[in-house]
Parts: C-alpha cells; sequence; structure tokens
C-alpha cells in the first residue's frame, strides 16, 4: 500500500505527486499552514486525500498551539478551519472533513475538557477519519467487483487510486478489487490534461501493482470504444449532488457522453463522504479555476502563445443520467439518485443509533 499520507510524530508526512513518476519525494508539514498549502498546491490531491489532509492538518495544528486558555484556543482553531476552507473549493470531503473536526472541538468544550484532553481528541478524530477512509475503500472494491466481467477493459479517468485516498482508492479501489476476486483486469488510463494524473498517477500505480496498464492521450478514448475495446468506465467524484450529478476531474463529461454513445456502463465510486445532500444539482457545485499556466505550459514548455486567452477548470459535471450506478462502501446505488441517495444517509443514521 503507498504511504500517500501519514501522521508522523509532530509532522504529517505526504508523497509529492507534483514529482511523480520521476521522483519519489516526501514532504513533511509541521503547521496546519503548511499542510493547507500542500492540498492548494497539489503536493496531495483526490477528494477523500484532501479530506484526511485537512483533518490531519487542524489537529497537528492545534497540538502546536500554545493556548492555555479554551477561548483563545477556540479562536485558533477557527483561524486553521477557515485556512483549510479556503484551499480548493470542489471536493466536498473536505468541508465534510472540516466540519467532523469542529463538531469533535465542540463536544470537547461542552464536556468542559481542558485544552490538552480536545488536542488528544482532535487527534483520534483525525485518525478515525484516516482510518474509516481505508475502510471504506475496501468495502468499494468488493461491492464494485460485482459489476466487473471476469475479463474486463476497464478506461478510468484522472486517479481515484491510492494517491488520491488513505486507502486503496475508490475508483481503482474497484478495479483492485476485482482483480483480488480472480478477475482479469485490463485498464485504460486517460493521460488527463492538465496536471496529468491519469498518466503520472493512476499509470504509476496500477503498474507498481502489476495490473496491465495503457496510457491514451484525453482525445482517444472515442476512437478506443468505437473499436470495442472498453467494457466499462470508472470514475471517481469530488462531489455528488442529491440527485446523482457528479463533479469530477475535467474531462469526465465527455468520457460518460461517449460511454453512453457505445453502450458503455459508466459508473461512478466514492465513498458518501463525497456525497452532498445540500447540493441540490450539479449546477450548484462550485468548480474551481486553476492558474491559466496549467494549460500554457507541458513541463516548463510553452505551448500556446502569449496573448490567447485561457480557459482552465479543474472539474466538469456529469448529469446522472449518464450513471450507471454509484458505488459507495454501503453498496451500489442506481436511479432514482435521489431517492436512492437519501435513503443510504437515513440508513447509515439509523444502523449508528
Ligand atoms: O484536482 P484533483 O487531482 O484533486 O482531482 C481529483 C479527481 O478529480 C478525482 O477523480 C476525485 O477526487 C476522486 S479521488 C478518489
Amino acid at each position: 500500500m503507498l504511504p500517500t499520507i501519514a501522521r508522523e510524530g509532530d509532522a504529517v508526512v505526504m508523497i509529492d505527486q507534483r514529482k511523480l513518476p520521476a521522483q519519489e519525494l516526501y514532504v513533511r508539514c509541521k503547521t496546519a499552514a503548511e499542510v493547507a498549502r500542500a492540498i492548494r498546491t497539489m503536493v496531495i490531491r483526490g477528494a477523500p486525500a484532501i479530506g484526511v489532509a485537512a483533518a490531519m492538518g487542524l489537529a497537528l495544528g492545534m497540538r502546536r498551539s500554545t493556548a492555555t486558555g479554551t477561548q483563545k484556543f477556540a479562536a485558533e482553531f477557527q483561524k486553521s478551519c477557515d485556512l483549510m476552507a479556503a484551499t480548493r473549493p470542489t471536493a466536498v470531503n473536505l468541508f465534510w472533513a472540516i466540519e467532523r473536526m469542529k463538531r469533535s472541538f465542540a463536544s470537547g468544550v461542552h464536556a468542559g475538557e481542558s485544552v490538552d484532553q480536545i488536542k488528544d481528541r482532535l487527534d483520534r478524530e483525525a485518525d478515525m477519519i484516516h482510518d474509516e477512509d481505508v475502510a471504506s475503500c475496501r468495502a468499494m472494491g468488493a461491492f464494485g467487483a460485482a459489476v466487473v466481467p471476469a475479463d474486463a477493459r476497464i478506461l478510468t479517468h484522472c486517479n481515484a487510486g491510492a494517491l488520491a485516498t488513505a486507502g486503496y482508492g475508490t475508483a481503482l479501489g474497484v478495479i483492485r478489487g476485482a482483480v483480488e476476486q480472480g478477475k482479469r483486469v485490463a485498464v485504460f488510463a486517460d493521460e488527463t490534461r492538465p496536471f496529468l494524473q491519469g498518466a503520472r498517477l493512476t499509470a504509476w500505480e496500477l503498474v507498481r501493482d502489476g495490473i496491465q496498464t495503457t496510457v491514451i492521450t484525453d482525445n482517444m478514448s472515442g476512437a478506443l470504444m468505437r473499436q470495442k475495446k472498453v467494457d466499462l468506465v470508472i470514475v471517481g467524484a469530488d462531489r455528488i449532488a442529491a440527485n446523482g450529478d457528479t463533479a469530477n476531474k475535467i474531462g469526465t463529461y465527455g468520457v460518460a457522453v461517449l460511454a453512453r454513445e457505445h453502450q458503455i456502463p459508466f459508473y461512478v465510486a466514492a465513498p458518501l463522504s463525497t456525497i452532498d445532500l445540500k447540493t441540490p444539482d450539479g449546477a450548484h457545485i462550485p468548480i474551481e479555476e486553476r492558474n491559466a499556466r496549467e494549460v500554457t505550459h507541458v513541463g516548463g514548455s510553452q505551448i500556446a502563445p502569449d496573448g490567447a486567452l485561457i480557459w482552465n477548470p479543474a472539474f466538469d459535471v456529469t448529469p446522472h443520467e449518464y450513471i450507471a450506478g454509484i458505488i459507495t462502501e454501503r453498496g451500489i446505488f442506481r436511479a432514482p439518485y435521489v431517492d436512492t441517495l437519501k435513503r443510504a444517509f437515513e440508513e447509515r443514521a439509523l444502523a449508528r443509533t
């Protein structure tokens, strides 16, 4: 298993995903601000991993606080939460993790705990968020493997693997789950311009696992499908609205449209922490726009002329009609998502009482 992110003494350590696959470097963050910068600059990325990083960053920041009274401690905590929340707007796991840490903090205050006790509970909450993500990936892998044929050629977009989670991935978790069940799987990885998560990260992970992987550029998937070389598409998600509309890496929507045209099932794999029932549909999902340089430059070389306008949205939204099923740690949900997703949360709440 890849050590994507870990708490190590007085630091949060993460593999630098900007440098892969050429270099395996680790970044040691010693403050909440350093963790926030790591999220913003894509040292760590992928919705569940961002959530885990934010939680660990908050715990780390508060551990280092010198405040002795709860009031000052709470003010510092709020500042760190605001800092984390301002890093990236689309992946809802970030806000979900911050909310969980806030709830834990509030319970500590409510119970009259000391600053040191609250520090301990924040560490525990961050570890729990991490461990739950590991377990969710496993469960998604086991449920999702059911939709993978015995001999499958699977197309994926971006990186929804171990590097994007604390565990063995969402979309890649399903692929790994299928392989564990003895299925023969060959993967096509879209290179995923402009940040190249598919070519750099997905291919790196899968090759290390010995899973056959073919990298294609983003404009090749249509031809590949037309030649009947894809049986299934599985992608991850950054935010799934209440009606099933799904924000994922830019280019996902195009893949979904192509899959539908070629009658290829298109699945989304994501934990419940990626589902945002408060957002009614895809039109309400905030889409991050990133620096123009990601588009104008490749590997440091300029490929577009000065003066050209640049549009660089990091995500797009795939309407729910294109999605054959949403694979979660609680099973596979199908349309009508507005009902099935709501029920999933109700059943989970019931199971917890
Ligand atoms: O910009 P990124 O690299 O954070 O975008 C990541 C994706 O779009 C992933 O597909 C998504 O977060 C799911 S990761 C399990």
